[in-house]
Order: C-alpha cells, then sequence, then structure tokens
C-alpha cells in the first residue's frame, strides 16, 4: 500500500468503529453515515470503494436545490448520477451550516429507495436502500426527497453529497465514485451576490503531490457574472500563506445567473512543506466588490 492512502486507512478504520456502535446498515443496503464528502471531514465512498474520486465521466447532480431559500419552505431535490458502464448505483447526501451542523430537515418521500440515518451531531445523510441501487440497470439512476429550509436568520447552507456508480458485482472494486456540492442563501434581504463552498477530494495533502480542492461557485444573481476564485492558508499560529495576496488565483470564472460552476484549485505540496494542520480559507469575489463569501476548512499535510 502506498503511503499516499495510510491516512484514508486510519479514517476508514475510524468509521468502521462508528459503524459498529451505531449499527448502520452495511453496504449495499446502506453506506455508513459521513461520507457524503462534507465537513468536517469531507470523507466519501473512496473510504472503502476503490477508485480516485472524481476521475471518470460519472455525473452527480443535485437539483431543486434553491439558489435562495424561503425559511419553512419546502423543497423537492433530485439527486441523480449518471454513468456509461455502470450497472448499480448509490449515494448519501447532507445539508449542513457551514459549521458542519444540521440545515434544516430532510423528508423520505420514497421510502422503497431511499433512507434516512443520523450520523455524528445528528446530522441527517439520505441515501440509497439496496433496492434503490437499482441492481443490473445501465446509463444511471435518481432519487428524489423533500428539503424543509431552516427557521429565518439561519443563513447559508450547503448540501454535499458523493455518489457511487457502481459494476454490480458486490465489492468495492471497479466503481467510479463522484464528488457534489451546492450552496444555498436564506432569502433575507442581504444575499451575497455569489456563494462558494469548497468540497476537497481529502482533507490530506501529501507532500510532494498535487492535492486537489474542487470548488463551487454559485450565483445568486438573475444576471450572469464573471466572479474570481482567490485562496490562502491560515496557519496554525494565526499568519497567512502567503503573507499577502494569494496562494491561488485569482481565477476567473463566469457564472450564468441562478448556476453553479465548480473551479477545481490545484496545490502542489512541497517537500519541505510543515507537518501542521491549517486552514484553507477560499473566496470568491470581484476586484470591484471585493470578497463575496468565503469557505474555510482545516486540511492536514501529511509525509
Ligand atoms: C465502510 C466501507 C464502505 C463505505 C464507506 C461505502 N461502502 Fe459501499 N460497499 C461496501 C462493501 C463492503 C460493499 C460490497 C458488499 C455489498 O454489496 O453489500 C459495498 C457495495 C456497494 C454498492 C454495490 C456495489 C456493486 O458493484 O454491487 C453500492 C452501490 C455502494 N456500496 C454504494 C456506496 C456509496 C454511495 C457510498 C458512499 C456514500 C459507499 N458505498 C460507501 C462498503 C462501503
Amino acid at each position: 500500500m502506498s503511503p499516499r492512502f495510510r491516512p484514508l486507512v486510519l479514517i476508514a478504520s475510524a468509521a468502521a468503529l462508528t459503524v459498529a456502535v451505531e449499527a448502520t446498515p452495511l453496504f449495499s443496503s446502506g453506506p455508513p453515515t459521513g461520507m457524503a464528502s462534507n465537513r468536517p471531514n469531507y470523507a466519501n465512498c473512496t473510504q472503502c470503494h476503490s477508485g480516485i474520486v472524481n476521475s471518470s465521466n460519472a455525473s452527480l447532480t443535485l437539483s431543486g436545490v434553491p439558489v435562495v431559500y424561503t425559511p419553512g419552505a419546502t423543497y423537492t431535490i433530485t439527486v441523480s448520477l449518471t454513468q456509461s458502464t455502470a450497472m448499480r448505483w448509490g449515494f448519501e447526501i447532507v445539508a449542513q451550516d457551514p459549521a458542519g451542523g444540521q440545515a434544516g430537515s430532510f423528508t423520505v418521500t420514497d421510502p422503497n429507495n431511499t433512507q434516512l440515518l443520523l450520523g455524528a451531531g445528528s446530522v441527517e445523510y439520505v441515501m440509497h436502500t439496496d433496492v434503490g441501487t437499482k441492481p443490473g440497470t445501465p446509463n444511471g439512476n435518481s432519487w428524489t426527497m423533500d428539503w424543509t429550509a431552516p427557521a429565518a436568520g439561519f443563513g447559508k447552507v450547503v448540501f454535499a453529497a458523493s455518489g457511487n456508480a457502481a459494476n454490480d458485482i458486490f465489492t468495492t472494486t471497479g466503481d467510479k465514485i463522484t464528488n457534489a456540492c451546492v450552496s444555498s442563501e436564506e432569502d433575507d434581504g442581504s444575499v451575497p451576490l455569489a456563494l462558494v463552498a469548497a468540497q476537497p477530494n481529502t482533507i490530506y495533502a501529501q507532500r510532494n503531490f498535487t492535492w486537489l480542492v474542487p470548488v463551487r461557485v454559485t450565483n445568486t444573481q438573475a444576471f450572469s457574472q464573471n466572479l474570481f476564485v482567490v485562496a490562502r492558508i491560515k496557519l496554525p499560529n494565526g499568519s497567512y500563506y502567503p503573507s499577502t495576496g494569494w496562494l491561488y488565483g485569482p481565477t476567473a470564472v463566469s457564472v450564468n445567473a441562478g448556476a453553479t460552476k465548480s473551479v477545481t484549485i490545484s496545490l502542489p505540496i512541497p517537500s519541505g512543506a510543515p507537518l501542521v494542520s491549517p486552514k484553507l480559507e477560499v473566496f470568491v469575489g470581484t476586484p470591484a466588490a471585493g470578497a463575496m463569501n468565503q469557505d474555510t476548512f482545516v486540511f492536514t499535510v501529511v509525509p
């Protein structure tokens, strides 16, 4: 096993412990919670399933997530997963505030194909059932559920999901894992012009490798915007790297009205990078308006 995967294995065994305690149904009958590529650990189905995340031609989309939500309103959300060679399908989705707490509440409206399990911190995870994997079905699958927005004053919500376009051989090999996330902001009269959510493929940044951090930028406005993404590191001692300016960007991204677009931040981790757990701070904005919105998460540099 290459050292590259060692931290992931540690997480996988931690997940296995949680599973034993919470008696979560395994595995094609429902993955463990905490695998929706969501806060705080951003773990996904590759904790057990083979494959490099987001590397196949699979596509995972979250439709029906409101760009701007009305507090207390209910929305129907559809998770769709497509891929050209897969024959069996699975997913897991969450709605969280930027600190990782539960945002609003999900309602299972299709209990044959979907189920809801509570994970750490009472976060709700909606995922496939065994029947809901549709064994032997080509091209794709989708799952539908309702989400009721939180009460007024809650603010930004991030929906995160991980999907498995599987080969239907009842194992964890040869499957294709894809992550997705979308932000939603409360309709409170002060909606930022754009929202940003980071969804790292892994929170372990390995020396001598290029670390990939997909970022989703959502345009909350009714007109298209030319936006910019930048990122910097906040070290445990409070200082920034670099001390002025940005480690990544500004990278331009033009986003249509109400749409979400992906930008992948790629950061080569130098061989001498200190082995610390700093924060990555990601901002979206324009030179004229400055930063409109940010997302931040803790990551760990590993040898
Ligand atoms: C803790 C380990 C673990 C994690 C994490 C995990 N799985 Fe699995 N999964 C398994 C095992 C083991 C199997 C094979 C046994 C079985 O089919 O029940 C499996 C099988 C599957 C299958 C059927 C595969 C096939 O080819 O027949 C699907 C679909 C699936 N998982 C979806 C998911 C999704 C979606 C996630 C992430 C949200 C996920 N799994 C995360 C362990 C895991």
